[in-house]
């Protein structure tokens, strides 16, 4: 544990307790080069936003970390090579994501979800049924969430975001210290951004969270960095203000990020070859 509250700049560097560090990745596709070498540095403490256009290969990133699509290169969570380990093995090492359309049990209730994630193949649910009682982690993870007056509600009645932060919860109670998050607030309304973006420093203090995302106030509200890929590339990195300045990103990005005024600064930038 950590006496961190918020997710700070580059996460807690000084503590030299680095969670992810990704080299060289690659994912092709019959030919086609996904992601294309990518280094990733996350240290606990981080609340990095992923960002990058439409085919980017963002979600290909995520699905080479966690296990889903197969990649070369190196992918150590605190010196463990997750590269080449089955799907479950890296969620059972801490590595948690979510998917860009939200996947809960609609049928079974806040409660049973939360339980069955926690179960990860154990037989928890039975053993909680039997005690009777919710275990710490999944009383901690309705807290964390703010889900607790909806434990025994179906999951299938929950608003956009409650489902996203169930989702959020199940990846908690599966002790996931490294959370990686497609696309958290699409079709979120203003106020649930806000919600979810104080959710993310509520439990990013502790973890090293991964959020891909195409809104930009958001990003500009919560990130603590900001690594931006294009064409499985990473083409930028740094605070959201020295992302933003960087002609390289201006260009990718031309109308989509461009809030803030681009510093007339030496542009010989060849991006379009
Ligand atoms: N299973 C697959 N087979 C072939 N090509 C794929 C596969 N998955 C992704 N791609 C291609 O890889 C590239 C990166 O896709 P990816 O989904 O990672 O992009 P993204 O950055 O997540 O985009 P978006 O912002 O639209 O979600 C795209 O060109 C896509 O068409
Ligand atoms: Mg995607």
């Amino acid at each position: 544990m950590t006496n961190a509250s918020a997710p700070a700049f580059g996460g807690n560097a000084g503590m030299s307790s680095q969670y992810l560090e990704v080299r060289d990745l690659r994912v092709t596709f019959d030919g086609f080069t996904a992601v294309d070498g990518v280094d990733l540095t996350l240290m606990q403490g981080d609340l990095r936003f992923l960002i990058g256009p439409n085919g980017a290969g963002k979600t290909t990133l995520v699905d080479a970390i966690t296990g889903l699509v197969p990649a070369t290169g190196s992918v150590a969570k605190s010196g463990v090579e997750l590269i080449g380990k089955k799907v479950h093995k890296i969620a059972r090492l801490g590595v948690g994501r979510t998917f860009q359309t939200a996947s809960v049990f609609e049928q079974l209730s806040v409660l049973q979800n939360l339980d069955i994630a926690a179960g990860a193949g154990r037989s928890a649910l039975t053993l909680l049924r039997r005690r009777g009682s919710v275990s710490p982690r999944i009383e901690e993870a309705l807290e964390i969430t703010g889900l607790g007056h909806l434990r025994d509600k179906p999951a299938g009645i929950l608003a956009h975001g409650q489902k996203q932060w169930l989702e959020i919860g199940m990846l908690l109670v599966q002790n996931a210290d490294v959370l990686l998050l497609d696309e958290p607030v699409a079709g979120m309304s203003h106020d649930e951004r806000e919600e979810t973006g104080n959710l993310l420093r509520r439990i990013g203090g502790e973890r090293t969270v991964v959020v891909v995302e195409h809104d930009m106030d958001f990003m500009r509200a919560f990130a603590t960095s900001v690594t931006v890929l294009h064409a499985g590339k990473v083409l930028a990195e740094g605070t959201v203000e020295q992302v933003q300045a960087d002609p390289k990103v201006q260009q990718v990005y031309l109308g989509t990020a461009s809030a803030a005024e681009p510093e007339p600064t030496a542009t010989k930038e060849t991006e379009n070859a």
